[in-house]
């Protein structure tokens, strides 16, 4: 339970889906978590069952894509905690499948806004901090940043400049003790991969479903579990990194899902009551309230 005792941690995208398992499972690991959302986001909600459990954690809502936003909450972390250890850049966006040549502009951009120019600024105010505590991060890469995927191009794409950014990003942090790696998920069970709350029809969801090997959508703790290793002192040896935790997608070939005995294909009961997982952002609503950092009281 502490394996990330006395570490000061930010979680972008911090409330909903994965980022609040991420954030619940840090701080149950024994971390100080600077819980990071939009407005918009339960990001209070988070921070109060996190309290709850006796552990802590404070708010910083804003959009982490603006640059004041991304100094104020790297500095929001120091004033507050007196340090920072660990970045996560886990915050992100997926409100549209289509082919490229419907893909809407105003999403494309949305997409570079959320996906990359939010983890390009934490970082890069980050880094100044993580070299003085020779801390880590690890960002949200993803199959579809190694494969490619149809109606999805745009999306994995900017998965992918996730990857060769955190690799350059690592071997920049090497000298300094700094390490940086990716959690490369599959489809998750949050909004993004279900036909009522995101952009999939019941094709994309049973195309996730057969695609994997493991013939079921990960959980958001089973993602956090990989973010925890990577972000403790465990993995003291391993930077640059891109960690596939995909139940086997990235290998499936063909509808190997449908192999799945029934008994084997049961996701884990997990040990966190999480409250958001199906409140993520699958729209381009989110960020439109006023997006000054708002620390908590
Ligand atoms: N769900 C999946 O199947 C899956 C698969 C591979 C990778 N991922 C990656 O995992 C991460 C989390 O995905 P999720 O499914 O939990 O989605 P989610 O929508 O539940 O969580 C993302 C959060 O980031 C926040 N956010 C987005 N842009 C922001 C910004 N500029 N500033 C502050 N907050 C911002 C959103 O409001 C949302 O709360 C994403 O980076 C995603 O690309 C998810």
């Amino acid at each position: 339970m502490n394996r990330l005792a006395g570490k000061v941690v930010i979680v972008t995208g911090g409330a909903t889906g994965i980022g609040e398992a991420i954030s619940r499972k840090f701080a149950r690991e024994g971390a100080s978590v600077v819980v990071n959302g939009y407005p918009e986001d339960p990001v209070n909600d988070v921070v109060r069952d996190i309290l709850q459990e006796s552990g802590i954690a404070s708010a910083f809502a804003g959009d982490v894509s603006q640059e004041s936003v991304a100094m104020a909450c790297v500095q929001h972390a120091v004033t507050t905690y007196g340090k920072l250890d660990v970045l996560i850049n886990n915050a992100g966006v997926f409100p549209v499948m289509a082919t490229v040549e419907n893909y809407p502009i105003d999403v494309f951009e949305y997409l570079l806004k959320n996906n990359i120019r939010s983890a390009f600024l934490m970082t890069r105010y980050a880094v100044p901090e993580l070299r003085k505590t020779k801390g880590c991060i690890v960002s949200a890469g993803s199959e579809s940043g190694f494969l490619g995927l149809g109606e999805n191009a745009v999306y994995g794409g900017t998965k992918g400049f996730m990857h060769a950014f955190t690799r350059g990003v690592a071997v920049e942090g090497a000298p300094y003790g700094v390490r940086a790696n990716c959690v490369c998920p599959g489809g998750i069970d949050t909004a993004w991969t279900h036909k009522e709350t995101g952009p999939m029809t019941a094709k994309h969801e049973q195309m996730i479903i057969q695609g994997t090997p493991m013939g079921r959508r990960g959980t958001p703790e089973e993602i956090a579990n990989a973010y925890l290793f990577l972000a403790s002192d465990e993995a003291s040896y391993v930077t640059g990194a891109l960690f596939s935790v995909d139940g086997g997608i990235t290998i499936g070939k063909g509808a190997v899902g449908d192999e799945v005995k029934k008994e084997a294909s049961e996701a884990p009961a997990g040990d966190l009551q999480l409250h958001h997982s199906m409140d993520g952002a699958t729209n381009m609503l989110r960020g439109r309230e006023p997006q000054l950092g708002q620390k908590a009281p």
